[in-house]
């Protein structure tokens, strides 16, 4: 059903005020009493076209008489708020029905006017105090909107940024995995390379005493990867200080010193090794055994790096600091740049070319070294050497 020609006023501001009443003269006095004011008027005469219009445009504001005999001022004050809840209602009622004004009013109108309408300025006021609370309201909803937006949006970043961390969660274990077997690869690499050298050294070997030494190192490499797969089947009982005993550091560390020389080149090198053997650790000796083999073999290949086959010279000292153990590896070699020293304990960071270097051996010494709760430090100087000490307490971990 088509609403009847509504008397419309075009304004630069958008207001639109709908004005409901069957009896032409309040009609005429609302309209007066807004038709100077800066809305879009729309003034209908009953109940019927105003829900028309409620319905293809709706209005910010419904001035409605109560009693419409078609379709109530209550019906279309609902009618309004469902279309949108920032509507405000104003009822016009007589004397009267004031409790079904206030009625209305628990309905969600605004205010009330009351028959006779006598004081103009007052409803305009009334209109001004609608909008007044409207725009607030609206304003309110639009923040509320805006935070409900901001929330969705974070929700969805934070349900990304946990999609995230459970796939790296899930790489960084598949990358520990990784590093676990280059480690152990490692690890056993060395006595192995020793073992080897010490096999054919006895091949070529008449000297039965040297035989029989040589034979001995090699129990002890051998004893050392065994100890590397033990701890790996015994990976599950982490923990468990099963092979632990009393490290002589000194001896730990001529040791270390002896496969170094035995597994790789390094003529011309100069080892000096002051260390106490009453210094000692209650610990694993192969992890100790290993930390010693990374950085004697690094400062070998530093000092190779700028010397050559002459004018090397590797340093060890072991000593005891209060409860606290402490040792030094320290060369002459090329040096580290000052930017990379943050990351040479990182695992596979190495400068040396494929096949000569896995970048796993100061990695390896860091976290035997924590293990123990002990601490690692690097000093280097480009073109002068290096020297890293670490230290742990006697009785680690
Ligand atoms: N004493 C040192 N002097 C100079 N550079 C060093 C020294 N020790 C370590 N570095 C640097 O740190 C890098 C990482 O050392 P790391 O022992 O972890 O691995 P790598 O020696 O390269 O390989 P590998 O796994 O065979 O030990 C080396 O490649 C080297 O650049
Ligand atoms: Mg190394």
């Amino acid at each position: 059903m088509q609403p009847a020609p509504a008397t419309e006023t075009a304004t630069t501001r958008a207001v639109h005020l709908l004005i409901v009443d069957d009896e032409p003269v309040i009609l005429q006095i609302l309209r007066a009493v807004f038709e100077d004011q800066p809305y879009r008027l729309t003034t209908v005469a009953s109940g019927q076209d105003a829900r028309a219009v409620l319905q293809e445009q709706g209005c910010d504001i419904l001035i409605t008489d109560k009693n419409l005999p078609d379709v109530g001022g209550l019906e279309l004050l609902r009618l309004a708020k469902e279309r949108d809840p920032s509507t405000e209602v104003i009822v016009v009622t007589g004397y009267g029905s004031l409790e079904t004004a206030i009625a209305a009013m628990e309905l969600g109108a605004y205010d009330y006017v009351l028959k006779p309408l006598n004081n103009v300025f007052e409803i305009r006021r009334k209109v001004e105090r609608a909008l007044d609370r409207q725009r607030i309201s609206r304003e309110n909803a639009r923040l509320l909107q805006e935070l409900r937006d901001k929330n969705a949006e974070l929700e969805a970043a934070l349900a990304e940024a946990r999609e995230l961390q459970a796939e790296l969660i899930q790489s960084e274990k598949l990358a520990g995995i990784g590093t676990l077997a280059a480690g152990i690869a490692h690890e056993v690499s060395s006595p192995l390379f020793g073992i080897m050298g010490l096999a054919e050294a006895i091949l070529d070997e008449q000297d039965p005493t040297l035989v029989k030494e040589y034979a001995t190192d090699i129990v002890e490499y051998c004893t050392g990867i065994r100890d590397i797969v033990v701890e790996l089947s015994d990976y599950s009982r982490a923990g468990s200080s099963d092979y632990r005993t009393a490290v002589s550091m000194g001896q730990v560390a001529r040791d270390a010193l002896r496969l170094v020389e035995r597994s790789s080149s390094v003529e011309g090198v100069e080892f000096d090794v002051r260390a106490d053997d009453d210094v000692r650790v209650f610990a694993r000796v192969n992890e100790v055994q290993q930390v010693f083999v990374n950085l004697i073999k690094n400062a070998a290949d530093a000092v190779r790096d700028r010397h050559g086959s002459s004018g090397g010279r590797v340093e060890v000292r072991v000593g005891r600091e209060g409860d606290q153990v402490w040792a030094e590896v320290r060369d002459n070699g090329v040096g580290i740049p000052q930017d990379k020293l943050g990351i040479v304990f990182d695992p596979f960071y190495t400068t040396k070319p494929p096949g000569k270097g896995t970048g796993l051996g100061l990695n390896v010494v860091w976290r035997i070294v924590t293990k123990y709760r002990g601490t690692v430090n690097v000093e280097s100087q480009v073109g002068r050497g290096t020297t890293i000490r670490f230290k742990f307490p006697t009785q680690a971990g």
